[in-house]
């Protein structure tokens, strides 16, 4: 099957990837010259995911996936093409500022000469597949085609796995003809028994954001027990541990830390509150569906961020003037190098207002992180960036964090303290080491 994709960040180039891994003809196209000129020239991918570059220099090199600027000729070719752009929230209210996913569609049309399956691939509101449907018919109405909703459910740093080893795939389509391109363009994965949904479109479009919803109320849930545990001596990973056991719970997701980030979450429950509160245009509409769950959880993780950062704040005191501190994490989770929406800013932030200088270390995003920082400087290791410091604060839970070499640490910082908001480090042994030492819900 020959595929387009157009749009090469986080989700397009995973996905384009890993369809050419499963044996597809993939072009991957984007209107960032210089990053495509890196993927063809050079194999330099423009993000950091592990496997990834070895997965397309594999692939490149096997003939089965090639870059491109051109969108036209790409979609010519292609019997299936994706649309993976990016999908911002906008400022004001946090709707799903579509205008790239609708550039993207116009585009399209004018390329369509064949029966041609156009899916959403970008999380996009309810109702998206309709207005992308009605763009190319206006742009083109001789076009022969059909839109279909594909949502991902891709984490950054495993995104590769869960593509190729998922829980499902959800695929939105009532063209008969387009699922059948749907199913063939699975039948790998699904061979190997991965479940393949075939749904209504809006429906598939409304499993993504309750997916990603529910996950967000997994760990707003979470967050607000461990600030419960600290205040009732109670130890929230043994309690985050012994809820997970029972299957109807679930392990995952139930890791407490500094509020979750990313260009996912924090994006996607805003996007569904607008939708959930564009719909009840009557304030006093008493049959309005609220989703007072959704407003509190974005809510509770905006003050989480601000709770951390004040957390902080106490522990060190209210003035900094005159003291380092050093940032273990600036990523917004392990093993990718994103920075959008880390909790780490908010730290970061709350440090230098108070005329504290900071040094950071993270092991990947160092690059992203000097583009949404001013002011701080960069180490090349943990234990550089500890050196003269008067505290370590730990916010990415990259693993080598776990088995830091405290007496490394303890004889580079100034003073011993650490603040461990991943709770990465085993108290008693902290403590035994003669730290001071600060986690959470514990
Ligand atoms: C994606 C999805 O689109 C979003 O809806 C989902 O919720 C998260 O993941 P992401 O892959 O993170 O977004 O976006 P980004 O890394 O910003 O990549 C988008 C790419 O599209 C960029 O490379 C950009 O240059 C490209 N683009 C954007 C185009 O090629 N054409 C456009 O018109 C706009
Ligand atoms: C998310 C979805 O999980 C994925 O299916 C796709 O839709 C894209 O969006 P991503 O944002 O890459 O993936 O990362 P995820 O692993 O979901 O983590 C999101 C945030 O939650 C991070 O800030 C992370 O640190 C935090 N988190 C996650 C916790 O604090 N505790 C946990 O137990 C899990």
């Amino acid at each position: 099957m020959k595929i387009a994709v157009v749009g090469t960040g986080y989700v397009g180039l995973v996905s384009g990837t890993c369809f050419a891994s499963i044996g597809h003809e993939v072009i991957c196209i984007d209107n960032d010259q210089s990053k495509i000129d890196n993927l063809k020239n050079n194999g330099i991918i423009p993000i950091y995911e592990p496997g990834l570059e070895e997965l397309v220099k594999r692939n490149v090199e096997e003939g089965r996936l090639s870059f491109t600027t051109d969108l036209n000729a790409a979609v010519k070719q292609a019997s299936a093409v994706f649309i993976a752009v990016g999908t911002p929230p906008r400022p004001d209210n946090g709707q799903a500022d579509l205008k790239y996913v609708y550039q993207v569609a116009e585009e399209i049309a004018n390329a369509i000469d064949k029966f041609t399956v156009v899916i959403d691939k970008s999380t996009v509101p309810i109702g998206t597949a309709e207005e992308v449907d009605a763009i190319i018919k206006k742009v083109n109405p001789k076009a022969d085609f059909a839109v279909v909703s594909n949502p991902e459910f891709l984490r950054e740093g495993s995104a590769i796995n869960d593509f190729l080893e998922g829980d499902r795939v959800v695929v939105g389509v009532e063209n008969e003809q387009a699922e059948k391109v749907m199913a063939e363009i699975y039948k790998p994965l699904s061979k190997s028994g991965m479940p393949v949904v075939m749904t209504k479109v809006r429906t598939a479009e409304m499993i993504k954001y309750a997916s990603n919803t529910f996950l967000a109320v997994k760990l707003g849930f979470i967050n607000e027990i461990s600030d419960l545990c600290e205040k009732v001596g109670a130890d929230i990973q043994e309690v985050a541990y012994s809820m997970g056991l029972d299957t109807r719970i679930g392990e995952k997701f139930l890791q407490a830390g500094p509020g979750f980030g990313g260009s996912c979450f924090p994006k996607d429950t805003k996007a569904l509150k607008y939708i959930a509160d564009s719909l009840a245009d009557d304030s006093k509409d008493k049959n309005a569906t609220r989703l007072t769950i959704v407003n509190a959880t974005i809510e509770s993780n905006l003050n989480r961020k601000e709770v951390m950062a004040r957390k902080v704040k106490t522990i060190l005191g209210k003035t900094l003037k005159g003291k380092k501190v050093a940032v273990l994490g600036v990523a917004f989770k392990a093993n990718t190098d994103d920075c959008r929406e880390s909790p780490a800013l908010n730290v970061i932030k709350e440090i230098q207002a108070r005329r504290g200088d900071v040094v950071a270390f993270d092991p990947v995003a160092m690059n992203e992180a000097k583009k949404v920082t001013t002011n701080i400087k960069f180490a090349k290791n943990e234990y550089e960036a500890c050196e003269g410091a008067d505290a370590v604060v730990i916010l990415t839970e990259w693993p080598q964090f776990a088995s830091l070499d405290l007496d490394k640490v303890k004889s580079n910082l100034k003073s011993p303290l650490i603040i461990d908001l991943r709770n990465m480090l085993d108290p008693n042994e902290v403590k035994q080491k003669g730290f001071e030492y600060h986690s959470i819900g514990r």
